[in-house]
């Protein structure tokens, strides 16, 4: 079982202002391929609190994944690609590249996000977009992908042969 934790940037959700159900998403599918949720956060679109936030977890090895919410458009508070980039040792740029192609055929909207991945020691970290729609859309094309990604990351795998899915 692979521990995940889920981080929600919006600086709305923070202040009570909106109701973060983009997380709750996150957490179903996740818990439908059966991650285990060690911690859900909700953050302002601070790119210091991020990146300190997105550091630590990877360096305690808290986490086997990180997914984040939000913050990945064009509004000035807009940081988490950018704070995403600063911790990552390893650029993952095929998953954000499936994300877009695939939500292409959905919304051309897709192409406004500028959503990274990237590993930090043991820990995959994936920006999601931030509608509950988007992340639902954009999770669920990836998960079963992502869970091959974390058993060769994680050592439990070492080869890719056999399941091509
Ligand atoms: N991806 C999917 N699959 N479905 C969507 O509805 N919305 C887009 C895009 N990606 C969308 C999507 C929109 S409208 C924006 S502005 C960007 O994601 C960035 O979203 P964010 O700023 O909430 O992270």
């Amino acid at each position: 079982m692979f521990k995940a934790v889920v981080i929600c940037l919006s600086d709305k959700g923070y202040r009570g202002e909106r109701e973060d159900k983009s997380s709750q998403v996150i957490i179903d599918i996740l818990k439908k391929n059966s991650y285990e949720i060690v911690k859900n956060i909700l953050i302002p679109d601070d790119y210091h609190l991020l990146k300190h936030t997105l550091a630590e977890i990877c360096d305690a090895g808290e986490a086997d994944l990180i997914l984040t919410t939000g913050g990945t458009g064009f509004s000035k508070r807009d940081i988490t690609p950018e704070a995403t980039l600063e911790v990552i040792e390893k650029a993952v740029p095929g998953i954000p590249e499936a994300i877009r192609s695939y939500s292409m055929l959905i919304t051309k909207r897709a192409m406004l996000s500028r959503a990274v991945a990237g590993i930090r020691k043991d820990t995959l970290i994936v920006n999601l977009p931030g509608s509950p729609k988007a992340v639902k859309e954009s999770l669920e094309y990836i998960i079963s992908t992502l869970y091959h990604g974390l058993e060769i990351l994680t050592g439990k795998a070492s080869e890719c042969a056999n399941d091509r899915k």
